[in-house]
């Protein structure tokens, strides 16, 4: 059997793993490493999974806990409901799920009470023509991110929550992209209520402090007026783009990316025309309540 090898050339996020195969059952010891490397590196990619069936994709997922079954019901894999489809494709005359997701800067269903912990996207299609590949996802460090900030900032934002929604990012993205119904108030009470979260997480393993605002999310800081919640949170979403606390992951067919919702944000690129196609399945695995 091929050696795990282990690397990473960017900080302060980042790795690649070569050498498992997820087509089989992985040791204890294996899975260990997997999950140490997640919890050091915060996003973590494992290459050559060229042939990943859903059901493996999600007998993988469950090492690290309880797959989310998402409330987009229409972009869930039929056979296997834990399993969500990122694409840009058509299927049958209609899209293969969603074609839009990861548009703003954002860590995956922060909109629950529960948000994800880990998510596993894993590429079977990425758009390439002559040798270059499009579509890259990228993160930013929400632990550098928070370190950084003033002492000022820091003790402004101790102990605050904030709004999290699914209904307004149904809406924004709606209006912005065109690639989904713009929905009245009656039908958006079909996506969960707000979640209200603190702005600032403690890590659950690793315990540290992370900057929990999600640009496509994030609406209203609890209990503020409402024109020092938006400065507030457009500053803290302007900090977090710093350069220094980034990764790009340019994706290669085969390629099962885990990241870690608490200690990441990310965002997806939509830099390649339609006809190229990009067609990825996805598990997120539900994480504690943020505190
Ligand atoms: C996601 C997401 C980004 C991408 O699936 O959660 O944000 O590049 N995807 O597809
Ligand atoms: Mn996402």
């Amino acid at each position: 059997m091929a050696e795990i090898k282990i690397t990473h050339e960017t900080d302060p996020i980042g790795a690649t793993i070569t050498g498992l195969d997820l087509g089989s059952d992985m040791s204890e010891g294996e899975f260990k490493t997997v999950r140490e490397t997640v919890n050091a590196r915060a996003v973590v990619v494992i290459r050559d999974q060229v042939a990943l069936p859903s059901e493996r994709l999600v007998t993988f997922a469950r090492l690290f806990g309880t797959p989310q079954v998402n409330v987009r019901a229409d972009a869930n894999n039929e056979a296997n409901p834990e399993v969500f489809w990122v694409s840009n494709v058509h299927e049958n005359g209609k899209p293969l799920g969603s074609h839009d997701a990861g548009r703003y800067w954002h860590s995956d269903l922060c909109y629950l009470e529960k948000p994800s912990d880990v998510t596993l996207l894993h590429a079977l299609e990425v758009p390439a023509t002559d040798g270059v590949s499009y579509g890259a996802t990228e993160f930013i460090s929400a632990t550098a991110a928070y370190d950084s900030l003033s002492d000022d900032l820091k003790e402004k934002i101790a102990g605050v929550t904030a709004r999290n929604g699914y209904r307004y990012m149904w809406n924004r993205k709606a209006h912005e992209f065109g690639k989904r119904p713009v929905l009245s108030d009656a039908e958006l009470k079909k996506f969960p209520e707000d979640a209200v979260h603190p702005i600032v997480r403690t890590h659950p393993r690793t315990g540290r402090k992370c900057l929990y605002v999600c640009d496509g999310y994030t609406h209203a800081i609890d209990g503020w007026a409402e024109d020092e919640s938006r400065e507030t949170l457009d500053a803290l979403f302007a900090h977090l783009l710093d350069p220094g606390f980034r990764y790009r992951h340019e994706w290669r067919v085969g390629d099962l990316l885990i990241w870690d919702n608490c200690a990441v944000q990310h965002k997806a690129n939509f830099d390649y025309p339609p006809e190229l196609r990009r067609r990825m399945q996805r598990c997120t695995i539900e994480g504690d309540v943020p505190f």
